[in-house]
């Protein structure tokens, strides 16, 4: 009999992303939400409008093209991938007649579970490298919404071959088997930062291209695009636009370390 050790890429039994009323909760601490910018839980604060609009717009999209999977991207590092997906499914997770889910897919640069306080150690990399099988010793309810958040461990190697692996074909297989009133919004790496985007892309129905004001040219959007095909931009989202969408309320911009993106 096959076990987990000798063939990691085996699943014991067909896999079911489980809802989030069957996954431990987890209340964020209003500190951690406040530093790691996260204003999409609370519709009464000022700063979570401009999500609003923007869920407003992805469902309008999802819902005429039959789409339920989609990914945020950008050509360049730290364009706000991480800061758009959370605050994007927290303000759609204040819709009653959703199911949310949110992927942390940036294998190698997993940022979720810290922006949300999450100290378990069991991410996405532990399930797609077979150390364990079950997802829901990896997924947790934020609070009592019906947001089911999945995040990843900085993977250190291999997020190309565990992207290629069957076990990632059966998370995005038991994804799409999904029922339609669920959207499930996966927070990607950068588009070149290596090949993981483009592997990724080919399971989603569209991708959400994040542009930073004033960094990402026209031509890395063209190229991107490009890259991407046949996946289609669902649309783009202007991050850091002073006086615009997303930053109306003096939102600063974010640190220079990322500069570094995969460097270390
Ligand atoms: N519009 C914004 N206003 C304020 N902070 C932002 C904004 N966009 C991104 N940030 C911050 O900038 C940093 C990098 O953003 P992040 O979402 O992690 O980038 P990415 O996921 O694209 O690498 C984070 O600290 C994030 O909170
Ligand atoms: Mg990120």
């Amino acid at each position: 009999m096959l076990n987990m050790t000798e063939n990691p890429s085996e699943l014991a039994s067909p896999l079911v992303i489980p809802h989030p009323s069957q996954l431990e909760a987890l209340v964020p601490a209003e500190e951690t939400l406040e530093e790691n910018q996260i204003v999409g839980f609370d519709g009464n604060d000022i700063r979570s409008r401009p999500f609003n609009l923007l869920r407003s717009q992805v469902i309008k999209t999802l819902e005429s093209n039959s789409w339920k999977l989609f990914g945020l991207t950008s050509a360049t590092p730290a364009a706000g991938k991480s800061f758009l997906s959370m605050n994007l499914a927290a303000a759609l997770s204040r819709l009653s007649d959703k199911t949310i889910y949110l992927f942390d897919l940036d294998l190698r640069r997993g940022s979720l579970a810290t922006a949300l306080g999450i100290e378990s150690k069991t991410g996405l990399g532990e399930f797609l490298s077979g150390k364990t099988d079950d997802l829901s010793s990896v997924g947790r309810r934020i609070g009592d919404s019906n947001l089911a958040l999945f995040p990843c461990h900085r993977v250190k190697s291999n997020s190309a071959e565990m992207l290629a692996s069957k076990r990632f074909e059966a998370l995005m297989a038991a994804i799409k088997d999904l029922p339609d009133d669920v959207v499930v919004i996966c927070d990607l790496p950068p588009a070149f930062a290596n090949d993981d985007t483009i592997m990724i892309a080919q399971h989603l129905d569209a991708y959400m291209l994040v542009i930073e004001q004033g960094i990402t040219t026209k031509k890395q959007m063209n190229n991107t695009v490009s890259l991407l095909k046949p996946t289609p931009c669902m649309g783009t989202v202007l991050n850091r636009y002073v006086g615009g969408l997303i930053d109306p309320y003096g939102y600063g911009y974010g640190s220079g370390a990322y500069n570094k993106y995969y460097s270390d």
